[in-house]
């Protein structure tokens, strides 16, 4: 996997933190996309590079129109982008459709689905006619709320989400000539900083506590499905949107 590249949206904290970290000590250069936090991301990167592996961080908002385009030139100078995880997202302020904001709601869907579809194209653009090169694959970061449409806390994002879901299970079907997996991982309640975020900081414990496994996932735990995803191990896995939920449907 040596001089490989994986592009890594939302790689500064939470689940793509872990995602980098795995990434990298499984031999690949990381390009690690974030938007706000520099601290966060020049963190990790220093934290996950090894001595084969460069993390590089790169600050953009995958919502603007130019940003996929930005992200695939850029990775390239690092390697051969092989690897697209499609993790950044946002809920918005936790509330009833009726009472959300209409900026949340915008956001949630541009950057959790417009931005995701956009970044496949890019990775579609760039990697179709390489069908006996490298194996290629693409892992998208969705979520439970996807089936369970996450009433009273945010319906738009598991809108969005579902759409994830689908756009997944067509471009599997899209790509696969082209030798390149689609795949997703719908993880559920996980501990990270998004439900702070979202208005309520002790989510992921409450959730957590009434859930089967009576607890919330590690960042880790998702990581090391989205790790799996990427792998040769995964090599006839395509398509597939694979819950890590503690047992929660
Ligand atoms: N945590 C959960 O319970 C849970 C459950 C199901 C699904 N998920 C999904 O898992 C993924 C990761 O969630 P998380 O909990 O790890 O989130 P998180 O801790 O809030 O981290 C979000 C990451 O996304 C980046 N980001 C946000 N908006 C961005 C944008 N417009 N452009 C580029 N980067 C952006 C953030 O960078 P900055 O800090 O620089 O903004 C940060 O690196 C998301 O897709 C989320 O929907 C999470």
């Amino acid at each position: 996997m040596s001089g490989t590249v994986a592009i890594v949206t939302g790689g500064s904290r939470g689940i793509g933190a872990a995602v980098v970290r795995r990434l990298a000590r499984a031999g690949r250069h990381v390009f690690l996309v974030y938007s706000h936090n520099e601290d966060d991301a020049a963190a990790t990167a220093q934290q996950y590079a090894t001595n084969t592996a460069k993390v590089i961080p790169f600050k953009c908002n995958i919502a603007v129109p130019d940003a996929p385009r930005l992200i695939f030139r850029r990775a390239s100078e690092l390697g051969t982008p092989v690897v697209l995880v499609n993790n950044a997202g946002i809920t918005g302020r936790i509330s009833t459709l009726e009472g959300a904001d209409e900026d949340d709601i915008q956001q949630a869907v541009d950057v959790n689905l417009t931005a995701t579809i956009m970044l496949c194209r890019e990775a579609m653009r760039h990697w179709a006619d390489l069908r006996d090169e490298m194996p290629r694959s693409i892992v998208n970061v969705s979520s439970i709320a996807a089936k369970t449409g996450a009433p009273g806390e945010y319906v738009w994002y598991a809108a969005a989400k579902a759409g994830v879901n689908a756009l997944t299970t067509g471009l599997a079907l899209e790509a696969a000539r082209h030798g390149i997996r689609v795949n997703a991982v719908s993880p559920g309640t996980t501990a990270t900083t998004i439900h702070a975020k979202a208005g309520r900081p002790n989510r992921a414990a409450e959730v957590g506590e009434r859930s089967p496994m009576g607890r919330p996932a590690t960042p880790d735990e998702i990581a090391a499905a989205v790790e799996w995803l990427t792998s040769a191990e995964a090599s006839y896995v395509n398509g597939a949107i694979l819950d890590v939920t503690g047992g929660t449907r």
